[in-house]
């Protein structure tokens, strides 16, 4: 059998990368983080664009490199073509396309939320591949979904958020505590060193498996102004407190949805991707699920769960397996769907 190189290009968001992969192994995954968001508290798209602008072909020069091969060896590009932000997209898009003209080699577009599932396939020691059926819950600070994956390319969305992502609610949250951007990772720090029962949040009341999270929001920014008018220092004599409330209402939001998706569907594989998904309470309560309700549930290594190209190529190298290939007219599309 052949030796297929897939070099993958990811640039929806406010991360720069691109990787390399040798039959769905992966060689190289350089990930340029722009750091310029972290003044404002969020991405800002128009100076997203730029950074993009300015790191891709250094970063794909150092996947080229680091994986040890030369670009003439690549046998085909995979892009992100969308969801995303158009203007951080089109910087991809344009540079995959031009790449793959030089170089007379196929271009294939990668639909990003199918590509934070499908990171799944990577090969990689000590992780396992769901099987199919499986249910994806993609949580991060740009998506909230669950999505019923029946093989690799037939996917349907069956849950999804109404307003904010998850991240978003603990990015926030964060902000209403006055930690920094991103503050999902301090959250959870905290979290564990708090009572999660120590303050309680109302879920959110929404039909079926769709998700809110602007609501979340609001009662949590009320009850810290209510409590501080009482007591100026009350964040600061709580914050572990409050940090693990935050967490145990989110994660009991997550898990009810998956625990009604699993029901309705009858599946119990359940395999999560996405920023959030570093977080330590949701894997202690998928691991609770494997006892509980008898899921099997599967997280990919870290890497591979944040914004990434590898997981571009990994759906890049299944797409070239098929000769699905992408004409060179192709364009971005920032509400591209599953
Ligand atoms: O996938 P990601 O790196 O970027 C996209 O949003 O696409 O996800 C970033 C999000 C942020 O909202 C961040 O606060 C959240 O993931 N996050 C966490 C944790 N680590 C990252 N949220 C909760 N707990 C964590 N340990
Ligand atoms: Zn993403």
């Amino acid at each position: 059998s052949q030796n297929i190189y897939i070099l993958a290009i990811e640039s929806s968001c406010d991360d720069t990368s691109a990787s390399i992969l040798l039959n769905g192994n992966v060689l190289s995954n350089i990930v340029a983080s722009q750091k310029i968001h972290e003044e404002y508290g969020g991405v800002v798209p128009e100076l997203a664009s730029r950074a993009h602008q300015q790191n891709i072909v250094p970063v794909v020069h150092q996947a080229i490199e680091k994986a040890g091969i030369t670009k003439n060896m690549l046998h085909a590009i995979a892009f992100t073509r969308g969801p995303g932000l158009m203007g951080s997209l089109l910087v991809g898009t344009s540079f995959a396309k031009s790449l793959a003209f030089g170089l007379k080699i196929p271009l294939i577009e990668v639909n990003h939320m199918q590509a934070h599932i499908l990171a799944h396939f990577i090969e990689e020691k000590g992780f396992s591949k769901p099987p199919f059926p499986f249910l994806a819950m993609t949580i991060s600070g740009g998506h909230t979904q669950i999505v019923k994956v029946s093989n690799h390319f037939e996917m349907e969305v069956i849950g999804e958020t109404i307003d904010d992502a998850v991240g978003e609610a603990f990015d926030k949250s964060g902000k209403i505590l006055g930690l920094g951007y991103p503050a999902g990772p301090e959250i959870d720090r905290r979290a564990k060193l708090g009572n999660p029962k120590a303050f309680a949040f109302t879920k959110p009341k929404v039909k079926g498996l769709n998700f809110s999270f602007s609501g979340l929001k609001t009662a949590i920014l009320y009850f810290i102004q209510k409590q501080v008018k009482e007591n100026p220092s009350f964040i600061a004599e709580n914050l572990n407190d409050i940090c693990a409330s935050i967490q145990y209402t989110i994660i009991g939001i997550l898990i009810d949805k998956l625990k009604l998706a699993s029901k309705q569907t009858g599946i119990k594989h359940i395999a999560i991707g996405g920023g959030v998904s570093a977080n330590s309470g949701i894997r202690e309560a998928l691991k609770n699920g494997e006892q509980k309700f008898g899921w099997t549930t599967y997280v990919p290594k870290f890497e591979y769960t944040t914004d990434n190209a590898a997981m571009i190529g990994i759906v890049g190298y299944l797409k070239y397996l098929e000769g699905n290939f992408t004409e060179q007219n192709v364009t971005a599309s920032s509400r591209l769907k599953i």
